[in-house]
């Protein structure tokens, strides 16, 4: 482990990390634990058989409605039992309750031969329900606990749960100690009994289960006066490990979630600064609730990763109090002026599991807070493309520039009762955020439970015993449920902020008669804070297309660019930004969101060059597709915000990159850019003819854009050197490209020495025009006949890898290549293709979705449909996920054409380059793009004589290229501009 270097900052002067010694234990929510038990069976009166039990009366197994299991059980009816029975030389283990089979011998491990009477330690080693089993420090094998399936795609069981033990009648033992700890070094202890416990009843078999919970978030305060004069500015400047919020006086400073927000923090962690002048008073108090955020607790879709960054939560702050005089006042976090409190209201806050908020608790127990050093509180796994953590080498403390802010406020538009007693909200919106719930006249300790879900299921016949109720088996190992603990006062409102909800529904139990629709409310938050793009035109269904564009990249700018919301995922996955920065830049000024996100996946780069697939945190799946994310991301910032320093400061990052791929993922025998050769280079991601392509197609593909990128940009940093390198190499790839993926005879797609048996013969699907087209790789003659194909794969009917047939104009492509499809087409002459494909509703289609219900983009075109439900796809489902929404960039760069010019980043100049409908199904589009140099508006209108009404907005110190279909170039000036013109009409 590297030693850790002094983290003291000039900025937070002699402030120290500090936080509270105590673990915190909220066993209904862990899904990851190591268990021990030493114990030894009593000679005296022969016994040879006791059991130890975890995962016990879990309260989705104690009513119908919180499982799919079809279980209900009573009070100690369900646990996971690891059974000693020494007189077989057995181990076995049982699942009791968990399913309707009621009791389950899973395995039976063979524990060699055992001196019955000596003390024995029994292990379980359990992580999503896989567990490895051991005896006396030996593994005797491992189990798969839970009933869902086996991983991380799944409703995670057993939590930990209550544990105990299980003895037969006359069977008796001594207890020496029972352990629970991480699952993840440094294998914090969360649990520890070492009382000495006799256990066995002469008459009667005993179950005996017990809450090992313990704790709460811990809440840290200070209390300090000031002196008595003027002040002319204070100023707080606060970080946390894990999320923060602080109050001063009683009221929250700042009004961000979140906080610090999430980074790779063992290199790059980010504070804020907050300007607190007029919250001041001559005493004061500052508290701050600290909870797990991105830091500790839940991470990705793996249950190995819990407490990815640390498994302890810690607060550094420095207030800056300056007097009119000159003077000035200082506070630092320090473990003597500060404490820490064991219990208080926030019981648990996970940013996967949910919030649990016990409102009858008050803050007590307090001591003296402790120094957080980092000692003995970071794991040492990693390694490969994924930072192990413990290495705070380079580490850095910067200045935040973003936010995760409050974006809107919901309402619930109605509510059913689904099941007696069981009230499913619907917010009319898929969203990301938290409920804000409004209550009156509950009973003092009434607990309320809240469950989050984007869809319910669907009445038909595969559903029936469920239809209505919350379908979570997409939010798979993410608990998302919130409790609240009511305190009986005549109105209480539970808002919880630790923690982030991808929904739609919200499941209310713990009630007996429903909450009114308006005090059940959603609040949105994201780190975009407006919009910078309008769209609006004659197809309502384009229309809702648009905004559920606009809610996928609300729900997923959330500090950084997710994949989606909601289930136990929500990470950086390079792919997805990748296809959807272009969207996104148009859509928001994400400038510096993106920045934050460079340094992330610089952060994670590895020594050898490798941009991971995932930022931060590294590791993933994907490869070169997902990678280019590191230099396509920083040229899409370039290109609309004109700032260069986004690409000088992450050249070098990219160079490596490009160094990387040309010395590890070619073939020396084929030259083919051929990555490694396993399941995680994926292609072109749930594309429904991916397995029709060859994937090294679009690799060299996007290598060749990686390079024409990489050439551009050595030439704006005067690297001509570099320039001139890159120019060589992209000239002799796109000939290597031509010379084997492409016909020129045809100008068909041909399958290259990577599938030896395929070789040169025809893939002919649109996924594989579409890159060779956008990237320019094919020009002139052969670059027609492409589009000709392309067309021509795309009127024809296709047949997805699943044997579906789709009508014509059906969108086969997956996320890498949907991304361009259309302003391929249009940059060809044939945007009456795109907008065909455009107004499909038919599936496969972007319209399909919302012919569907959907407010948000969906992972999968068919996520659901309403005669097939899920198609079986009930675990990898998202519907909020933004990469098929990168058609966006397409609404408004052509069909509004408000485009930028490259040679002008930043919209210093621009082109403005409308495309009406040819086909006449749209007959106007009207929208916006605001740029720093002001609002620039794009309209176009078919008149009933065909002829087509444009009118433009220029703002101030500005200027653009009018292209219009068939007419000749036309500079215009600042200020508003209308024409009218004929224009040909296709069908
Ligand atoms: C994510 C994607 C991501 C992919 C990589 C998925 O689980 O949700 O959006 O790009 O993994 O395969």
């Amino acid at each position: 482990m590297t030693l850790l270097p002094c983290l003291c900052f000039a900025q937070f002067e002699d402030a120290k990390w500090i936080g509270s010694e105590q673990s915190v234990l909220y066993a209904d929510y862990l899904p990851q634990f190591r268990i021990s038990w030493t114990v030894q069976l009593d000679r005296a009166s022969k016994s040879d058989r006791l059991s130890l039990l975890f995962g016990g009366n879990d309260p989705r197994l104690m009513s119908r409605n919180m499982n799919i299991l079809g279980v209900e059980n009573g009070a100690d009816e369900s646990y996971v039992k690891l059974e000693l029975d020494a007189a077989s030389s057995l181990l076995n283990v049982w699942r009791i309750g968990y399913t309707t089979k009621g009791k389950e011998l899973l395995k039976s491990f063979e524990s060699g031969t055992l001196d019955t009477y000596a003390p024995h330690t029994v292990e379980a080693h359990c992580c999503l329900g896989s567990a490895d089993i051991l005896l006396d420090g030996r593994k005797l094998g491992d189990v798969v606990l839970n009933p869902m399936g086996k991983g991380g795609d799944y409703i995670a069981f057993p939590q930990l749960a209550q544990i105990g033990y299980e003895m037969e009648i006359g069977q008796r033992a001594v207890i020496h100690k029972v352990e629970v700890r991480n699952y993840r070094s440094p294998y914090g202890i969360l649990y520890e009994d070492k009382n000495l416990r006799k256990i066995g009843n002469r008459k009667k078999p005993v179950v005996y289960l017990i809450n090992p919970s313990h704790g709460a978030m811990p809440v840290l305060r200070c209390r300090f006066a000031l002196k008595q004069k003027p002040v002319k500015e204070a100023t707080l400047i606060a970080t946390a490990r894990g999320i923060y919020c602080a109050e001063l006086n009683g009221r929250q400073v700042g009004s961000e979630y979140y906080a610090p927000g999430v980074s790779q923090y063992n290199k790059t962690h980010y504070y804020q600064q907050y300007v607190v002048t007029a919250m001041l008073q001559e005493t004061n108090r500052l508290h701050v609730r600290l909870g797990e955020g991105w830091w500790a607790g839940s991470q990705t879709f793996s249950g190995g990763n819990w407490n990815y960054f640390g498994d302890q939560l810690a607060f550094m702050a420095r207030l800056l109090v300056r007097y009119e005089d000159g003077d000035s006042t200082v506070i630092t976090t320090q473990p003597d002026n500060w404490e820490v409190c064991d219990k208080s209201k926030v019981v648990y806050a996970s940013m996967f599991q949910g919030e649990v908020y016990d409102n009858t608790a008050a803050s007590s127990g307090w001591k003296k807070a402790c120094e957080a050093t980092l000692e003995g509180h970071l794991p040492t796994e990693g390694g490969g493309t994924q930072p192990q953590v413990c290495d705070y080498s380079s580490f850095r403390l910067l200045p935040a520039t973003t936010s995760v802010g409050l974006h809107t406020v919901l309402t619930a538009k109605n509510v059913d009762e689904v099941r007696p007693g069981v009230y499913v909200y619907d917010m009319g919106q898929n969203m990301a955020g938290v409920p804000r719930i409004k209550m009156h006249g509950l009973h003092r300790g009434q607990t309320l439970k809240f469950r989050f879900a984007e869809v319910l299921y669907p009445d038909l016949p595969e559903y029936e015993d469920k239809k209505g109720m919350l379908m979570l088996e997409n939010i798979r190992a993410a608990m998302a449920q919130d409790i609240y603990v009511a305190s009986g006062d005549t109105c209480e409102v539970f808002s919880p902020d630790m923690t982030l909800h991808g929904y739609r529904y919200i499941e209310i139990t713990g009630i007996s008669q429903p909450l009114p629709t308006a005090d059940v409310e959603g609040l949105v938050v994201s780190s975009v804070d407006h919009f910078t793009a309008g769209f609006e035109c004659s197809n309502p269904m384009v229309n809702r297309l648009w905004q559920n564009i606009r809610w996928s990249m609300l729900s997923n700018f959330i500090s950084i660019p997710t994949d989606c919301p909601q289930r136990n995922e929500r990470m950086g996955w390079s792919g997805d930004i990748s296809v959807f920065s272009r969207t996104a830049v148009n859509m928001a000024d994400v400038d510096e969101f993106l920045k934050k996100h460079m340094h992330a996946i610089r952060d994670v780069q590895t020594a050898d060059g490798r941009f991971p697939d995932i930022a931060p945190i590294g590791g993933g799946f994907g490869g070169l597709l997902w990678g280019s994310a590191g230099i396509t991301v920083p040229w899409e910032c370039w290109l609309q915000y004109g700032d260069l320093g986004i690409l000088a400061d992450h050249y070098e990052a990219m160079a490596r990159y490009i160094d990387y791929v040309d010395s590890h993922y070619f073939d020396p025998m084929t030259g083919l850019l051929v990555q490694q050769r396993q399941w995680g280079d994926l292609g072109d991601w749930l594309g429904l003819e991916d397995e029709k392509n060859d994937k090294t197609l679009l690799f060299e593909a996007y290598y060749i854009y990686d390079l024409d990128i990489m050439r551009q940009t050595a030439l704006l940093l005067n690297k001509t050197a570099d320039a001139e390198r890159y120019q060589r190499r992209l000239e002799e790839r796109k000939q290597f490209f031509i010379d084997h993926y492409i016909d020129t005879e045809t100008g068909m797609t041909v399958f290259s020495a990577f599938n030896q048996q395929r070789k040169g013969q025809p893939i002919d699907i649109q996924g594989s025009y579409v890159l060779p087209l956008a990237f320019n790789i094919v020009e002139g003659e052969l670059r027609q006949k492409l589009v000709e194909r392309l067309v021509a794969c795309i009127e024809r009917e296709n047949t997805t890898d699943r044997g579906v047939r789709c009508p014509p104009y059906s969108l086969m492509t997956g996320f890498i290549t949907t991304a361009w499809i259309s302003r391929v087409l249009s940059d060809a002459g044939r945007s009456d293709i795109a907008y065909r494909l455009l107004q499909q509703e038919d599936y496969p289609s972007w319209l399909y979705p919302v012919t569907q219900g959907a407010t948000t983009i969906w992972e999968r075109l068919d996520s659901y449909t309403h005669t097939a439900g899920f198609g079986g796809n009930n675990s990898m489902n998202s519907f909020n996920h933004y990469s098929f929404g990168a058609v966006g960039q397409w609404l408004i760069n052509r069909c509004l054409g408000i485009e930028r010019d490259e040679q002008h980043p930043g919209f210093s100049h621009f082109i403005l380059r409308p495309e009406p409908d040819p086909t006449g199904r749209m007959t106007h589009a009207r929208g916006y793009l605001d740029t720093r140099y002001g609002r620039i508006e794009s309209s176009w209108q078919i008149n009933s004589d065909s002829s087509v009404s444009f009118s433009f907005a220029i703002p101030v110190g500005t200027s653009a290229t009018l292209l219009l279909p068939g007419k000749a170039p036309t500079e215009l000036k600042q200020g508003n501009h209308q024409f009218t013109e004929s224009i040909s009409k296709r069908d």
